[in-house]
């Protein structure tokens, strides 16, 4: 498979050596010095585009692949504010596009059973919940797509939960939630630490004791290879995906 890179940062790098050691080939890599090279004429030379950019760069570069017709995978986070538009684009010019706030397999499961438990604890309102996320400090986006789409998860299962708010903490500050006072929102609860690739938990918390579900990237090849495998799978599909579109979790 001929692959386009649309951002070499830590992830591009990362995703570039996972996919010649499953033996595709990168065509062509697009950084912020070589923008002009990213044309329809060049996409078009590649099978599948991965994205993994910058919040500001992200929604632009989608574009371009769809009206090129080049299928693409989206890892960049901060633009899902502008999710129905892009699925609207893709959809109107059969594009091809799967998108995901994090395709590690791992978290993929996590946000699978975040759901299955807040279905559970929706039975329990005496346990408050609160999502806490820590990322290295170079993070431009808060609170994390990944953490947002854990919050998202409770909201759809906990009936008193209708939001999310985001307190963010970085260097030595303390963590303050004050101005969080709605019982409706669910607190997240981010922290910018050095060379952290992401940890997520939920806390559900009452008078008696508290329940933690944690996941702990220990680096960003979990992420790098379910991009790589993203691009296996929708390499000769139309249409506009998320991640979950590609796991079947049911238990036989
Ligand atoms: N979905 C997932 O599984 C997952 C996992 C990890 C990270 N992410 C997300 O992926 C994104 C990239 O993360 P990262 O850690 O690789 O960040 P990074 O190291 O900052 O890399 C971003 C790269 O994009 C380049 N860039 C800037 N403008 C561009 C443009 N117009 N077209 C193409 N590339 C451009 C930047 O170049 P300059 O350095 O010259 O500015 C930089 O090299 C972030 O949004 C992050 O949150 C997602």
């Amino acid at each position: 498979m001929k692959i386009a890179l649309l951002g070499y940062g830590k992830m591009g790098k990362i995703i570039e050596k996972i996919a010649i050691d499953r033996k595709h080939e990168i065509v062509l890599k697009i950084d912020r010095e070589n923008q002009h090279e990213l044309t329809t004429e060049n996409l078009q030379k590649a099978d599948v585009a991965i994205e993994f950019s910058t919040p500001g760069t992200a929604l632009s570069n989608m574009e371009l692949c769809i009206m090129a017709g080049t299928p693409v995978v989206v890892g960049t986070t901060g633009w899902h504010g502008n999710i129905e538009a892009v699925k609207e684009l893709c959809e109107q010019n059969s594009g091809s596009l799967i998108h995901a706030t994090n395709f590690s397999v791992g978290v993929n499961i996590f946000f699978h059973v975040n759901k299955v438990l807040a279905k559970l604890m929706n039975n329990y309102p005496y346990y408050d919940v609160q999502v806490e996320e820590i990322h290295h400090t170079q993070k431009l986006d808060s609170p994390s797509g990944t953490a947002i789409t854990i919050a998202e998860g409770i909201i759809e299962n906990i009936d008193t939960k209708k939001s999310w708010a985001n307190v963010l903490t970085t260097g030595s500050d303390e963590a303050s939630n004050d101005n969080v006072e709605d019982s409706s929102e669910v607190l997240i609860e981010s922290f910018r630490i050095e060379n952290v690739p992401g940890t997520h938990t939920v806390i559900y918390d009452s008078e008696v004791d508290s329940i933690e579900f944690k996941h702990t990237a220990h680096n960003r090849n979990g992420f790098a290879l379910g991009a790589v495998l993203a691009a296996e799978w929708i390499q000769n599909k139309k249409g506009f995906y998320s991640v979950q579109d590609m796991f079947d979790f049911s238990i036989k």
